[in-house]
């Protein structure tokens, strides 16, 4: 039993000692959008007590100013007087320029000495090494007896150059168990299941293996298209965007080994192997297993939306790809010879991220007339947060055929009450230092070694960029790579 359990119900080792949280880009979309909203839900349920926040940026703000947006961020909590005010006067605002060593001493001087500190890079990333340079500098980036740890967005470097470029920088200036990189999916309730039902349950980790399992098909499918970000999209691409992170990261946790202890070093150690054993794709590889594509206009629920080349702000030739997939291999004893299909895009027909895990068909098949199809495990991650185990069953009545039929989990059923946003849980454990949700500089490093080759090719344009219709499930001709492997995807 948990011993030290609070009222609120954190244990205490979930439980942040008191803190100050240093926010680069305070006025930026991604604080207001993402992070105010999150750490106000950990202050409404109770998880951080003694605490500040500091919002550092170019804006002329007073308190005061920052105290207001804060507040429209926060807007749809609904907060009563006292939650209102017992949060608000915890935030402060401090005005600089992140070049100019003066705006940080000024930082340093309002910072108290007495508690940790985390700064929260919510900034682009060309500026990551002015700011940490000059938290280091000005002596914020190591505080003995306290920890400063420093949380850093993606994208995490263009290539694997940049990124260990990057690491090298961030680590001469940070302890590594101190710099906290974000993949959001890890912060996913469904994300972190995935190990707890792989290795809290007994009855499917004997059968996770190239004996039982035929391939693994890993989607993330959305309706959104570049939205307001073409300025970033167009120098990343689907490749760079989601699939050398999020579905890389998807990808480890499903074929993890199981580590020894539930630990940030011994999962990410275990997460790293697997990376590591992606066999690099060759140039033929690239060309018959990978495949990209890009929207065109066409109709999202029932409303016409433009093309990616329409898009404000989008070059009119460009060739950034808003699809990717591709089929990968793990080289290792549990997966040797288990195809890995990554598909991902966006402007597609339906918004659904999962994983599918296929088993093979039974050894024999003993009604030839009936068969459904083999088992699948579906791990839905999002939207209907769930799980699915599609079985064959017989079909009432004098035939003697069957049929697929699904068991379903459901987590807004088998729970009740709402999952916490990515981001409530990944800003806990930066609060808190465990970084077991958080990507290693070993992880990021490998995940760019196998992507690499893939984006060179690409950017070279050596594999054709396939059109396709916005809403619809993706090119055409993705359904010849699922081909290779003898299946086809599941629908979108
Ligand atoms: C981000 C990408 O990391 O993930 C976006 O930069 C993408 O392009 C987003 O839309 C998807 O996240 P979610 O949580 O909406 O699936």
């Amino acid at each position: 039993m948990e011993q030290n359990i609070f009222a609120e119900g954190l244990p205490v080792r979930r439980r942040p000692h008191p803190f100050t949280l240093l926010v680069f880009g305070a006025s930026g979309d991604l604080a207001s959008r993402k992070l105010y909203p999150a750490f106000f839900s950990l202050y409404r349920e109770g998880a951080i007590d003694d605490w500040f926040l500091i919002g550092f940026g170019r804006r002329p703000w007073s308190d005061s100013d920052f105290r207001q947006e804060i507040e429209k961020a926060i807007a749809s909590f609904r907060l009563n007087e006292d939650e209102r005010q017992g949060f608000l006067e915890r935030c402060f605002y401090v005005q600089g320029d992140i070049d100019d060593p003066a705006s940080y001493e000024r930082l340093a001087a309002v910072i108290k000495a007495d508690r940790d500190l985390v700064s929260y890079l919510a900034v682009p990333p060309e500026q990551y090494r002015p700011i940490i340079d000059n938290l280091h500098r000005s002596g914020l980036s190591r505080r003995h007896p306290f920890a400063s740890r420093v949380v850093v967005e993606k994208p995490f470097g263009r290539s694997g150059q940049e990124a260990r470029a990057l690491n090298e920088f961030i680590t001469e200036r940070y302890e590594e168990s101190s710099v906290f990189r974000i993949d959001h999916y890890l912060g996913k309730e469904t994300v972190q299941n995935i190990a707890v039902f792989r290795f809290g349950n007994g009855i499917f980790e004997p059968i996770w293996n190239n004996n039982y399992i035929h391939h693994i098909e890993i989607t993330v499918a959305e309706t959104v298209g570049v939205e307001k970000r073409a300025a970033y999209y167009e120098q990343s691409g689907a490749l760079r965007d989601m699939v050398q992170n999020h579905l890389l990261q998807l990808l480890a946790l499903v074929a993890m080994e199981p580590p020894t202890s539930f630990s940030s070093d011994l999962v990410r150690d275990e997460k790293v192997k697997v990376l590591r054993a992606l066999r690099p794709l060759s140039d033929l590889d690239i060309l018959a297993n990978t495949l990209r594509g890009q929207y065109k206009a066409g109709l999202i629920d029932g409303q016409n939306v433009p093309g990616y080349v329409e898009e404000p702000g989008v070059d009119p030739q460009s060739k950034t790809e808003t699809y990717a997939a591709l089929i990968a291999h793990i080289d290792s004893w549990r997966w040797y010879g288990v195809p890995f299909m990554l598909r991902t895009g966006k402007r597609l027909g339906r918004r659904v991220s999962e994983i599918a895990v296929h088993f093979k068909k039974p050894a024999m098949n003993l009604f030839p007339q009936a068969f459904g199809g083999a088992n699948q495990l579906v791990f839905r991650i999002q939207p209907d947060e769930g799980l699915t185990l599609y079985l064959n069953t017989k079909i009432p009545g004098l035939t003697d055929r069957s049929r697929m039929v699904s068991m379903d989990f459901l987590y807004g059923t088998g729970f009740g009450h709402p999952s916490p946003e990515a981001y409530e849980r990944l800003l806990l454990d930066a609060l808190i230092g465990d970084s077991t949700l958080y990507t290693r500089r070993d992880e990021v490093e490998a995940s760019w070694a196998f992507i690499d080759p893939i984006r060179q090719a690409w950017d070279a344009q050596a594999v054709p960029l396939l059109l396709y219709e916005a809403g619809s499930s993706g090119p055409l001709a993705a359904q010849g790579l699922a081909e290779r492997i003898g299946d086809h995807w599941r629908r979108l």
